[in-house]
């Protein structure tokens, strides 16, 4: 699926109620209806003294609600209409006002009344906290936001940074971008519910010297797809990543190490915390038997000094090795050029584990989409072309199929 319509036919409330914050709700609104959502702005009396309802209704392209005593509905019942219609409520900015009105269940205005309103079986709500830092680890608000977690209400950061009174702590509301893939999270399938996922991801870097190493092209591209998917479909998730520059997926635990022996030091500890082990890195086979402490010059002969080179430790095998109690469920990844299911079952049997993930490699680094081929001891599945992230959630649905139940 393009990342352009990933919401494409859900109808989400954006709610407003009073702060700095309402800035960022306008370039939240652009990036949900540029996700294919239709978006309905609520603001309350205090968001309006932030931000007009006219920027919000250019933004979103319908008009704004402010009241429930609003005369556009014609049975007079706005919080009923327009709760019902909205697949998620999601409340940025958040203030501490407003996050003290749903943990009283009050209903004083349009917004707190329809998040009062709408069906807790259907209607997922969303609130993204805004506020000064005090205000936000006061023990009544602490109190409050865990009311309405108690609630069912899904509280999405605040993160921490720069905040418009000028100091510096907890309580910035996430970005656009942030809160828009949040609201992705929320319509995926929670397959992997409450279980855990540690994947490999990108190349390694070997050193010669200083300056040069071995490393090949994976971009890592697959294997944050992977983890944000596993993230999304409600697994805590640890990505031990190579050398790339992509960001971390939200709600995702980072590693970053270098060589193939640092992803190993960083695996081997891990493996046994988690239930999964998806290895999709792209491991240089060999690294120099030495990397020169100095840069290696020239020396004008015409000829280039010899370097030994070792093997690398395979860390898939390794993991796959562990003692029962300690081995994560693993998936070992295979970027063939030719002959892929043959390829892929000789992985099979010799890494000794229950499911390779086959692609061809020319036709897959450092591109947005791939076509995968699922190779177990049942047959082979293929995931036909597409994005890597909806192959990713496709691979997630995959695996929880085939994941051992927890024994009990
Ligand atoms: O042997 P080959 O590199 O083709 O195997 C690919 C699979 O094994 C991938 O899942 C890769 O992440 C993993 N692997 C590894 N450590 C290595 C080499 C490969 O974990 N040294």
């Amino acid at each position: 699926m393009s990342p352009l319509v990933e919401l494409q036919g859900k109808h989400i409330v954006l709610g407003l109620s009073g702060g700095v914050a309402c800035y960022k709700a306008a370039e939240l609104a652009r990036e949900l209806v540029r996700a294919g959502a239709t978006v309905q702005v609520v603001m309350t009396e205090a968001a309006a003294q932030f931000i007009t309802a006219v920027t919000m209704q250019a933004l979103s392209g319908r008009p704004v609600f402010t009241s429930q005593w609003d005369a556009r509905q014609p049975n007079g019942m706005a919080h009923i209409e327009l709760s019902r219609e909205a697949d998620a409520v999601l409340v940025a900015p958040a203030s501490a006002d407003f996050i003290a009105q749903l943990a009283q269940g009050r209903a004083g205005e349009l917004l707190s009344l329809l998040c009062l309103a709408r069906s807790m079986r259907t209607c997922p709500l969303l609130v993204a906290p805004a506020m000064n830092r005090e205000m936000w680890a006061h023990p009544a608000t602490q109190r409050n936001v865990a009311q309405i977690v108690a609630d069912g209400a899904t509280v999405l950061g605040p993160a921490t940074g720069d905040q418009a009174c000028g100091e510096v702590g907890d309580g910035r509301m996430l970005e656009a971008t942030e809160l828009r893939d949040e609201l992705i999270a929320v319509f995926q399938p929670k397959v992997l519910a409450g279980r855990s996922v540690l994947i490999t991801a990108g190349p390694t870097f070997e050193a010669i010297d200083p300056v040069r190493g071995i490393s090949n092209h994976s971009s890592g591209k697959m294997g944050f797809a992977v983890a944000r998917a596993a993230a999304e479909a409600g697994a805590h998730v640890t990505l031990v990543a190579g050398p790339v520059h992509l960001p971390t997926p939200r709600g995702v635990r980072r590693i970053d190490v270098q060589s193939a022996q640092q992803m190993l030091d960083a695996v081997l500890p891990e493996a046994p915390r988690h239930e999964v082990f998806v290895a999709t890195a792209a491991v240089a086979d060999w690294r120099p038997a030495l990397a020169a402490e100095g840069k290696i010059k020239k020396d004008g002969s015409g000829r280039v000094a010899a370097l030994e080179l070792l093997e690398n430790p395979d860390i898939l095998a390794t993991v796959a090795r562990l003692p029962a109690a300690a081995r994560p469920w693993c998936v070992g990844f295979a970027a063939e050029s030719h002959d892929l299911v043959r390829h892929a079952r000789d992985k099979l049997v010799r890494k000794g584990v229950p499911l390779i993930v086959a692609n061809l490699g020319p036709e897959t680094f450092g591109r947005d989409d791939n076509t995968l081929l699922l190779v177990d001891a049942a047959g082979e599945h293929e995931l036909p072309r597409a994005d890597k992230l909806t192959l990713a959630r496709q691979l997630m649905a995959e695996i929880a199929a085939r994941l051992p139940a927890r024994p009990t």
